[in-house]
């Protein structure tokens, strides 16, 4: 089996940490590994099977360089145009050779479908959701459409292409003030709380404005949303063996300590001593069974396949969906394992789960 990991999007750092995990715990008596890093710039490198480089230790973020590590250029990538005189390049090789694909990769170019669609196109089995799922699911207004449309509850928010804000800044600030005292702009498109700004209206239009454009720096595409006032529960899905319906763990929940407005990149990769995770989210019973419902409705209405973490609020009033997570992280200490962990399903009997899923 190969893992294909770091890739163009902001969340690389991340996905090679989820790799560094996954590298330490699969279980060598069944799968032989190629660990395959993707630069930033698109290169492809044939990495050695070493998860100590890949992993996140204290503020240094971990990365797939060309020329930094003792590895092999995959000819395929940056490069634009070689794939298409040379197609029996070492990547088609490399991974010609393998059963199955585990592309560990997070955001963009990697988590929306775009990686999914070139494993389609080799016939390649490949664990998780497929290119419409991930590409929706990357997509916070996309996936908000879809939820909405199967009968989900999702939150208010307004959406801002490039058109619009270009075209006419104030109806899309008019649009904005008709949500909440507080709201979230976030790039359309990202993930781990990258380019994300939560801004209260006694801020004034210039902090929003800065916003804006902050999270137009990661997508051209951006959406407000209303603050929900409520806990905000998590809960892992895998797709169930067969034709039966997804599995779902209780719901943990995420604390937010310190001195974060919310649970931004720094919280959640850096600030392990003032974030919690609460396994399992202690909440009466009956709004755990319904969190668990939401989650896998949630998870069947975008069609997912393989894994996905769904987050939620709790409110006083009831369960929102906020979002989707086709590929959560999945470091031994993430959320989405430590869900299943307190399930009874250890990190590494996850990983051959899920593989086996994959080759169903
Ligand atoms: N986007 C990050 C990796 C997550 O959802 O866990
Ligand atoms: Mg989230």
């Amino acid at each position: 089996m190969a893992i294909i990991f770091g890739g163009r999007s902001s969340e690389h750092a991340i996905s090679c940490a989820t790799a560094a995990g996954v590298l330490s715990a699969i279980d060598r008596q069944r799968f032989d590994v190629v660990p395959i890093g993707i630069a930033r710039d698109g290169s492809w490198l044939l990495l050695p099977d070493d998860p100590a480089p890949l992993r996140i230790e204290g503020t240094r973020l971990p990365e797939v360089v060309v020329g930094e590590h003792p590895a092999v250029v995959i000819p395929f990538g940056a490069e634009r145009g070689r794939m298409l005189v040379a197609p029996a390049t070492e990547a088609a090789r490399v991974l010609g050779g393998v059963d199955v694909v585990m592309p560990l990769l997070h955001g963009p170019f990697g988590e929306d479908g775009t990686l999914q669609g070139l494993l389609e196109l080799a016939d390649l089995p490949y664990v998780g959701s497929g290119v419409l799922a991930s590409a929706a699911g990357m997509d916070k207004q996309v996936m908000k459409v879809q939820l909405a449309g199967s009968g989900i509850p999702v939150g208010p928010y307004t959406l801002i292409t490039r058109t619009a804000w270009e075209r006419d800044r104030a109806v899309c600030l008019d649009a904005v003030a008709s949500l909440s005292d507080v709201v979230f702009v976030k790039p359309a498109r990202a993930g781990s709380s990258m380019g994300i700004t939560r801004v209260v209206r006694s801020q004034g239009v210039d902090a929003l404005v800065a916003a804006i454009e902050e999270a137009r720096r990661h997508d051209p595409k951006v959406i407000v949303e209303s603050a929900i006032d409520g806990r905000e529960i998590e809960v892992a899905v895998l797709q169930g063996r067969g034709l039966n319906p997804p599995r779902t763990t209780t719901p943990g929940e995420i604390v937010v300590g310190g001195d974060h407005d919310f649970y931004d990149f720094e919280a959640k990769y850096t600030g392990t001593e003032t974030t919690q995770l609460d396994v399992p989210a202690s909440v009466p019973a009956e709004v755990a069974d319904a969190a668990r419902v939401m989650a896998a409705e949630a998870f069947e209405a975008l069609g997912c396949e393989g894994l996905a973490r769904v987050d939620l609020f709790y409110t006083g009033t009831g369960l929102v969906v906020n979002e989707v997570n086709t590929m959560p992280g999945f470091t031994p200490f993430s959320m989405f394992p430590s869900l299943w962990q307190h399930e009874g399903l250890a990190y590494p009997e996850l990983i051959t789960e899920l593989i086996e899923l994959a080759l169903e």
